[in-house]
């Protein structure tokens, strides 16, 4: 049975949540338990997610115990491992890409078919093999899987043409357990990063400069089993401030890094938002007017672009002409033609959003297609007159956890309603 998100806005929400953990940490978080030998790995604040169930899925069918309640989960690693990934939870969660790395380190082979994911456009992982490639791992492309095989993984130094999120990840493992020592030019800054490579050192590993554009890696012979807690999850966390900001609310994010969200908290304080900021606290504060800003996307710690389609949902009713570019991901405007369909005014010129701020929005039929887009639908609705229905809200759940009983206890109008798998919106 599929379901749709039925909402009632145009009411300011009010009152405190607690960002939940970094989906985008937990994922190869837990890939990295492939690294060790007969080893556990404790993980906490891990959310309870589709992907994290895809993640777990995968991990099982390569041979790991995987425990998950209530936030902790186990991962128990054997000596042996399968090293071939199965297609359909590959294809299920771009992320499944992060185990190639840590299959390549420890079993010396790997089959990964190429993966699927959010669709946002064409998302390769040509960066991930060339420096698998670089490390002398042998890859061949064969009926659509990347066939990986190495003896020992040896250091190299490696320039990342784009700061890659996930070829940083993968990198990172494969290195730890290489020959030597590997040097990652041009990697990713991302929080998240940082996190993975807390965790490898716990678990032995000798890594120095994450967080910065060049990481330094001294490959040992093998990692032991440690425990880890998941940073908070800044896209989560700021979907939730941005909620506040959209109807004008009171809401409050506990238990977050705002240092990790500088980006979206200067942006609103530039559109006039009111905010107060105290330790691990977000407020919105009420009778929030927000004015148009202009933005785009880039790697950390610039704008997110997970945090795109939210920011332009806001700012669709905010006074005068915003522009947004999209330097991250080709194509990631799927929620504009939706968004229009609930009176927003925006334009698409090639990578850039002009968006005209109106009075208000108008609930309507909408279709989620991608997990961001659909947080965008969301607060759309929280945010018009009337109902707005969102189908396809399966996407929603691979990254935001309890967020029916999150918005319902900021007195949001929420509810799972069961649908057909054919039901969709009605233009
Ligand atoms: C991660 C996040 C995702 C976020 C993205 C950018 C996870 C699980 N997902 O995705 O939510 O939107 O970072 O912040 O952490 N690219 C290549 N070749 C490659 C790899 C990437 O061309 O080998 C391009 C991509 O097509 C994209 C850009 O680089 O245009 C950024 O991708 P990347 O940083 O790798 O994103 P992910 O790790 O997939």
């Amino acid at each position: 049975m599929n379901h749709k998100l039925v909402l009632r806005g145009d009411r300011p929400l009010k009152g405190s949540i607690t960002a939940q953990g970094a989906k985008n940490a937990a994922l190869p978080v837990m890939a990295s338990a492939l690294l060790m030998k007969n080893g556990t790995l404790e993980l906490s604040r891990v959310p309870d997610l589709h992907d994290i169930q895809t993640m777990s899925d995968l991990l099982r069918n390569l041979g790991a115990e995987v425990h998950f309640s209530e936030g902790k989960m186990n991962i128990v690693t054997p000596d042996q491992l399968d090293w071939a990934t199965p297609p359909a939870l590959v294809r299920k969660m771009r992320a499944s890409s992060l185990v190639l790395g840590p299959l390549l380190a420890r079993c010396h082979r790997a089959v990964l078919p190429l993966p699927g994911g959010c669709a946002i456009g064409s998302r390769p992982i040509d960066l991930h093999l060339k420096g698998l490639t670089k490390m002398g791992a042998e890859i061949r492309l064969e009926h659509g899987s990347v066939h990986a095989e190495a003896s020992r993984l040896k250091g190299a130094r490696i320039y990342l043409d784009f700061p890659s999120v996930g070829a940083t990840e993968n990198l990172l493992m494969a290195a730890v357990l290489a020959e030597g020592e590997t040097v990652i030019e041009n990697a990713a800054r991302e929080p998240e990063i940082s996190n993975l490579a807390e965790t490898l050192i716990r678990m032995g590993g000798q890594i120095d400069g994450d967080g910065t554009g060049t990481i330094r890696v001294k490959g040992v012979e093998e990692l032991h089993g440690t425990e880890i807690t998941i940073i908070p999850d800044r896209i989560e966390a700021s979907t939730y401030i941005l909620a506040g900001a959209i109807t004008g609310g009171d809401v409050t994010v506990k238990g977050m890094e705002p240092e990790h969200l500088e980006a979206l908290l200067a942006k609103l304080e530039e559109a006039g938002a009111h905010l107060s900021i105290q330790g691990d606290c977000v407020r919105t504060l009420p009778d929030t007017l927000l004015s148009a800003v202009s933005l785009k996307t880039l790697p950390y710690p610039g704008f997110p672009t997970d945090l795109q389609p939210q920011i332009m949902a806001a700012l669709c009713l905010a006074r005068g002409t915003s522009v947004i570019q999209e330097r991250v991901f080709e194509s990631r405007f799927l929620h504009v033609s939706e968004l229009k369909r609930m009176g927003c005014q925006i334009e698409l010129q090639g990578d850039t959003a002009i968006i005209t701020g109106v009075e208000h929005l108008t609930g309507a039929e909408v279709r989620a297609t991608d997990l961001r887009a659909g947080a965008a639908l969301v607060l759309a609705g929280l945010a018009a007159n009337g109902y707005t229905c969102i189908y396809q809200m399966g996407h929603i759940q691979r990254g935001y956890e309890n967020m029916v009983e999150k918005l319902r206890s900021l007195g949001g109008d929420v509810e799972i309603v069961p649908c057909d798998e054919n039901e969709g919106p009605k233009f």
